[in-house]
């Protein structure tokens, strides 16, 4: 008898993630007849293959409908709490997307200069966008302090959230010619650092009191105290963001119990908050794991909010997104060497670098199969790009594949393509979002113009 230990069996399990099992907005239809008859990877109506064809490989495909219900089911989750969804940008700041989110009633989560820029071609209200980031620049903050959505009466945003004394000084400097020049006061809040760990790699864990973020609740308390009259920055609220890719419960409660508990010692001293912001990073499924039950965080943030009398601020991105994409790729070259197994195919690194940055897992399966039973074998999926690193899934159970075939990549409509470049000056990937039979290229594949733009 063989045994398994508990590593192997866990690696076992994501080998063999079925990924249609846990999405409500991508399927496999069958099609044709007889012994052509094979079954179709499609998202919402539409079949991926007929985008592939239309639009060419590489190309981030998105669903509208999983979108909005992600959106939906977040916001709704939270019930009668006072609270504002802020759906971080970096996640995935495509124009469409941002406008699909705005059109939602959702507020922003921007953390650069590029980012307010986006929000402002799209006529979004200064009230609906919170500025988090450890190194926000004098110019960023100035362009902040007076940005005017459309139709605004009133210029700035809803919330500055800062991240150090130094930070501070430059939004006080900034505001005092803002106010001078007739602008309003901005409502500012300080992201502390609860020193709480969490998050899915120890890149993306930021809430413990080594990271570069945020401030000490001993620092943070002597800047309310010392601007608490201040006459150019109002103090309406309190932030914390400990991590992305979180799987329980447990750290946000601890995060989010210290962060009352600094509210509360603020009232004695004169100081009433307004808005407790207790960031993003609510963990998605991308092989075995348990996503974070969403009514179960509500109900948990909510327990410990409402008694405060204060708004909650959430700043999802990636459980938002992430679920409703895939990045489309074609299968160039099947090669052999020292007994590995290597699928060649159209995408890279550049266009997806989760899985050699964070060491992320994203299913990959035939877009379209047969109708047969099929047995899997062990492949390295990997892309063009002149690097050991340059892989899409390594040792991963993958169906026979051939030359020509085209691939969805799982789970990749968050930190996706936010995060491609041109590295080896390879146009970045076309985007296209689907909605039920119809499908719009939301950005072009850039052209080799487009990569020399700028350059001399
Ligand atoms: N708020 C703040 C202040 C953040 O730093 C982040 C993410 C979020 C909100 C949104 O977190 P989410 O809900 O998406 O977890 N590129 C990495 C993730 C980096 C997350 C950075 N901060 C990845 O691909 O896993």
């Amino acid at each position: 008898m063989t045994s398994t230990s508990p590593s192997t069996r866990k690696r076992k399990l994501w080998r063999d993630a079925e990924p249609t099992q846990y999405t409500a907005f991508y399927a496999y239809r069958s099609s044709g007849q007889g012994a052509s008859r094979s079954n179709s990877l499609c998202c919402e109506d539409t079949p991926l293959d007929r985008i592939a064809r239309q639009v060419g490989t590489p190309t981030y495909v998105y669903s509208r409908a999983g979108i909005q219900d992600a959106y939906l089911h977040l916001d709704r989750a939270f019930g009668s709490l006072p609270h504002t969804v802020c759906y971080s940008l970096k996640a995935n700041s495509n124009l469409s997307v941002l406008r699909l989110f705005a059109r939602l009633g959702s507020s922003f989560d921007i953390v650069s200069g590029g980012e307010l820029d986006r929000l402002r071609r799209l006529g979004v209200s200064g009230s609906r966008i919170v500025f988090s980031g450890v190194g926000k620049t004098r110019e960023e903050i100035r362009d902040a302090l007076r940005y005017t959505g459309k139709g605004a009466r009133r210029s700035g945003i809803f919330l500055f959230n800062v991240e150090s004394e130094a930070e501070l000084e430059v939004l006080l400097e900034e505001a005092a010619d803002h106010i001078a020049a007739g602008g309003e006061r901005p409502s500012a809040a300080i992201r502390v650092n609860p020193d709480v760990l969490a998050g899915g790699h120890r890149h993306i864990s930021t809430g413990h009191h080594q990271h570069k973020f945020g401030i000490d609740w001993e620092q943070a308390r002597n800047l309310y105290l010392a601007h608490k009259n201040s006459r150019l920055i109002a103090w309406r609220g309190i932030s914390a963001h400990i991590g992305s890719q979180i799987l329980s419960v447990a750290p946000y409660r601890r995060a989010l119990q210290r962060v009352a508990s600094y509210v509360r010692e603020l009232v004695p001293l004169g100081i009433r908050l307004d808005y407790v912001d207790i960031g993003g990073g609510l963990g998605i499924r991308y092989t075995n794991e348990q996503p974070l039950n969403v009514s179960l965080y509500a109900r948990t943030l909510s327990g410990i909010v409402r008694p405060l009398g204060c708004r909650l601020l959430i700043e999802p991105g990636r459980t938002l997104v992430g679920p409703a994409g895939v990045l489309l790729t074609r299968v160039l070259y099947v090669k052999e060497n020292g007994g590995r197994k290597f699928v060649v195919v159209d995408a890279a690194m550049n266009d997806l670098i989760r899985p050699v940055l964070y060491d992320a897992v994203h299913p990959i399966t035939k877009v379209i199969r047969g109708s047969k039973g099929i047995s899997k074998s062990r492949v390295d999926v990997v892309g063009p790009i002149c690097e050991t690193g340059d892989f899409l899934a390594r040792d991963y159970l993958l169906e026979p594949v051939g030359a020509g075939d085209l691939l969805a990549v799982w789970a990749a409509g968050a930190y996706g393509f936010a995060e491609s470049s041109n590295y080896n000056a390879r146009r970045r990937a076309a985007e296209v979002l689907v909605e039920g039979t119809k499908f719009r290229i939301v950005r072009r594949r850039e052209t080799y113009d487009d990569l020399v733009q700028g350059e001399i």
